[in-house]
């Protein structure tokens, strides 16, 4: 039997009440017309898996422009199925953003008045975000389920795309694995995870002289990357550009490959809820095949990047082979796979437990010598990998840490504000604030308490 649920009290109604009301307000702030921004000042056009992350967040308040934020997108998808980390808005100026599209060179793909695109990707997690907006839909009355329907119909192809040219053009290490091959494609920039790929990556500070970074003109530099890091990455843009971004032959003339575990695990969530979406359209056999790219990309993750001393997951550098010795969030993310072998599991559970990490877990390892609480990827607390994080808990049917992450995060946010990410001692806000993916996520996190399809019993 299980005890009666405890009734939330009357301060815990109040303060989920402020909460929702603030978050659907940044919402509504950061809405362009046709696509959300992730904040209006930092980040002036539209990313791609912030997409999918506000896309969660909308389908409580406005599903019909989760859709349209998440169509907005794929409306940019190469010729070649890759969707690129950054659609560069026309109404926003060259200056309002630094790398901006004359930078990248990139045309308009597609029918839709954009001023072209990064040639980079991002962590492919659209798949699952359009399918939480469809399960939300009947919330909303039939014409909601209607229109689902249709998106849900005109996006498969696309997220399908989105999935075979990650793994037929940039599987460069042959194991299965999609490479990144610049740390925005991670979503997780100056992780420590890359530090020792990036190493050989050359730093060439002239390159900031010649392209003036425009991030520290809205920011605070002790939150951002540093100009070596800043330099590497544009020098990384320069060499992938070069080939017009052609993934052919890559990894003999780029600086950069690297697999990472969040990336990867969130490919093979991808393929989990393709194969849900399949089911609805029909498709049956797709459906089988998607659950079947899951379980190999499972492996694939388990054989490639799992070191079984410090019973977690890390990036591995494709040109050495070498594991990066750095323990970050990223190496959690595997647990949004149901056929996670228990070991991995267990391994995972113990590091999110330690000393190192706790609820809600920083970017990086806080017992680390260079572990830096302030700066981007390298300490912080960031919303949206915590909200993966309860998603793998819940997946293997953790669910009482999965609601104690859960309501870590809630009172974060409620205390400290839609922040870009958090200081992870004392909850300050960091980077941008009223950012969108923190206030999407925590309306999931008020209302959405269901366990996602696959998952293990407790
Ligand atoms: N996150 C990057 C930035 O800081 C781009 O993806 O601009």
């Amino acid at each position: 039997m299980h005890p009666a649920t405890p009734q939330p009290s009357a301060s815990v109604i109040e303060m989920s009440a402020e909460l929702w009301n603030s978050a659907a307000d940044v919402l509504e702030t950061n809405w362009s017309g046709d696509h959300m921004v992730p904040s209006r000042r930092l980040y002036p056009h539209q990313w791609s898996w912030d997409t999918a992350f506000t896309a969660i967040g909308l389908a409580y308040v406005n599903p019909a422009r989760a859709w349209r934020d998440l169509r907005s997108l794929f409306e940019a998808q190469w010729p070649d199925g890759r969707v690129p980390h950054i659609v560069f808005d026309p109404a926003t100026a060259e200056s309002g953003y630094f790398p901006g599209p004359a930078f990248w060179g990139v045309p308009a793909y597609g029918k839709r008045p954009v001023n072209g695109s990064t040639g980079i990707v991002q962590p492919p997690l659209h798949a699952v975000a359009a399918w939480k907006v469809y399960r939300r839909a009947a919330a909303h009355g039939a014409a909601c389920v209607q229109q689902a329907q249709a998106e849900l119909a005109w996006l498969y192809p696309r997220l399908v795309a989105q999935q075979e040219y990650l793994i037929a053009r940039r599987d460069l290490g042959g194991g299965g694995l999609a490479s990144i091959v610049h740390p925005w494609e991670s979503g997780l920039d100056n992780s420590p995870a890359w530090d020792e790929a990036m190493a050989n990556v050359p730093a060439d500070l002239s390159l900031l002289t010649t392209f003036r970074r425009r991030d520290l003109d809205v920011a605070d530099a002790a939150h951002r990357p540093t100009d070596r890091d800043y330099a590497r990455y544009v020098g990384l843009v320069l060499s992938y550009r070069a080939e017009g971004y052609s993934d052919t032959g890559l990894l003999s003339r780029h600086d950069l490959a690297v697999e990472c575990p969040s990336f990867n695990a969130i490919r093979g969530a991808a393929e989990l809820a393709l194969a849900q979406i399949a089911g609805v359209l029909g498709r049956t056999a797709e459906a089988a095949a998607h659950r079947e790219r899951a379980h190999r990309i499972t492996t694939a993750i388990v054989a490639h990047l799992w070191n079984p001393r410090t019973r977690t997951f890390h990036a591995r550098d494709v040109r050495t082979g070498k594991l990066s010795p750095a323990r970050c969030v990223s190496g959690f993310m595997p647990l949004l796979l149901p056929d996670l072998p228990a070991e991995q599991v267990e391994g995972i559970l113990a590091e999110v437990r330690s000393e190192r990490f706790g609820f809600p877990a920083p970017s990086y390892d806080r017992t680390a010598t260079d572990f830096d609480t302030m700066r981007y990827w390298r300490g912080p607390v960031w919303i949206n990998m915590n909200w993966l994080l309860r998603r793998g808990l819940l997946m293997h049917g953790r669910r009482d840490e999965a609601e104690e992450l859960r309501a870590a995060m809630v009172r974060l946010v409620h205390r400290n504000g839609h922040f870009e990410y958090f200081h992870p001692a004392t909850g300050e806000g960091l980077g941008a604030p009223t950012f969108s993916w923190t206030a999407a996520l925590a309306l999931d996190l008020l209302a959405d308490r269901s366990v996602p399809a696959y998952a293990k019993a407790a």
